[in-house]
């Protein structure tokens, strides 16, 4: 089985995908496939075409590859590939109409509203704290924390330099703590805590050795992990996503009524040496390797 490991792609999170999709085809020549690697530029299909490979690994994150349109390609070359599907892909990208979906599915998020970034900017959009986010971008990109007592919302905002969408998502922000699980099919494997000292989990967090710590599984009651396991795999099935994703959650302890808001799902974990997923696999016995394999033989079109 030739499998070509999708990595790289022109988003924020270029850097980030191909460290992901390095030690994916790693992992694939260990589980015994032939892997390689494809660093993703815009002549995506003609290299496809070319190397004609058996199934895709897609390691790519945010913006083309996360977001429906590389699934599109592999969907009309009729190429096998790991992951959520066109649809799925689109709409968990989509960080409001995501929201919109949980909804409907009974899954608590966090409040928010589109709105371009000048009237963000402008800090009256809500009352803080609340957080500021490109819609659908990912690894903390261009996120902003407006705590209570902050003047108004960074100037980057409208700086012409910005490159991250004309609308951003402005959220309420959920204080307490950051949980995330990954659900691999119809499991969800478990729940890890992150901690930072940071003042949130942002990109230097994700990244950066020892810029958080992860704590598997997270020390919260019982119930909370029951509800954040089934609030995972519910996401994972309302979007309609397949393969591996990995929901992100905050857990207010001293809320009343709803504790635990899901924040998103996202479609392509990361698969670094620092990311989250395979860290939980890890946790159930499922090595690297296994987990690469699994979702190989999982890939369809
Ligand atoms: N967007 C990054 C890769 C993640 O969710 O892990
Ligand atoms: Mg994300």
């Amino acid at each position: 089985n030739r499998i070509a490991v999708l990595k790289g792609g022109w988003s924020p999170e270029r850097e980030v995908s191909l460290v992901s999709g390095a030690a994916a085809a790693k992992a694939l020549r260990e589980a015994g496939y032939e892997s390689y690697e494809i660093d993703v530029d815009r002549d995506i299909a003609l290299r496809l075409a070319e190397a004609k490979p058996d199934a895709v690994f897609n390691a790519l994150h945010g913006q083309w590859g996360e977001d429906g349109c590389v699934q599109g390609i592999l969907e009309v070359m009729d190429i096998p590939y790991t992951h959520s599907g066109v649809l799925a892909s689109s709409l968990a990208m989509d960080k409001q109409r995501a929201k919109a979906v949980f909804e409907d599915a009974k899954i608590p998020s966090p409040y928010g509203v589109i709105v371009s970034r000048e009237e963000a900017a402008g800090g009256k959009v809500m009352s803080a704290p609340y957080v500021i986010k490109p819609n659908a971008q990912g690894s903390s990109v261009g996120v902003f924390i407006v705590h209570e007592g902050d003047n108004r919302p960074p100037a980057e905002l409208t700086s012409e330099k910005w490159s991250l969408g004309d609308d951003v998502l402005v959220e309420k922000f959920i204080p307490g703590r950051e949980l995330t699980v990954s659900v691999m099919g119809d499991r969800a494997l478990c729940v890890t805590e992150i901690t930072t000292a940071l003042t949130f989990y942002d990109y230097e967090a994700k990244y950066a050795s020892g810029g958080s710590s992860h704590v598997v599984p997270a020390d919260i009651p019982a119930d909370i992990t029951e509800q954040c396991l089934d609030m995972a795999l519910r996401a994972h099935q309302s979007l309609g996503c397949r393969g591996l994703s990995r929901s992100d959650f905050r857990y207010d302890e001293n809320a009343d009524g709803d504790k635990v808001f899901c924040l998103e799902v996202n479609t392509q974990p990361g698969l670094t040496p620092t990311s989250l997923s395979p860290e939980q696999a890890a946790h159930l016995g499922i090595s690297f390797p296994e987990l690469c394999a699994w979702m190989v033989e999982d890939a369809s079109c």
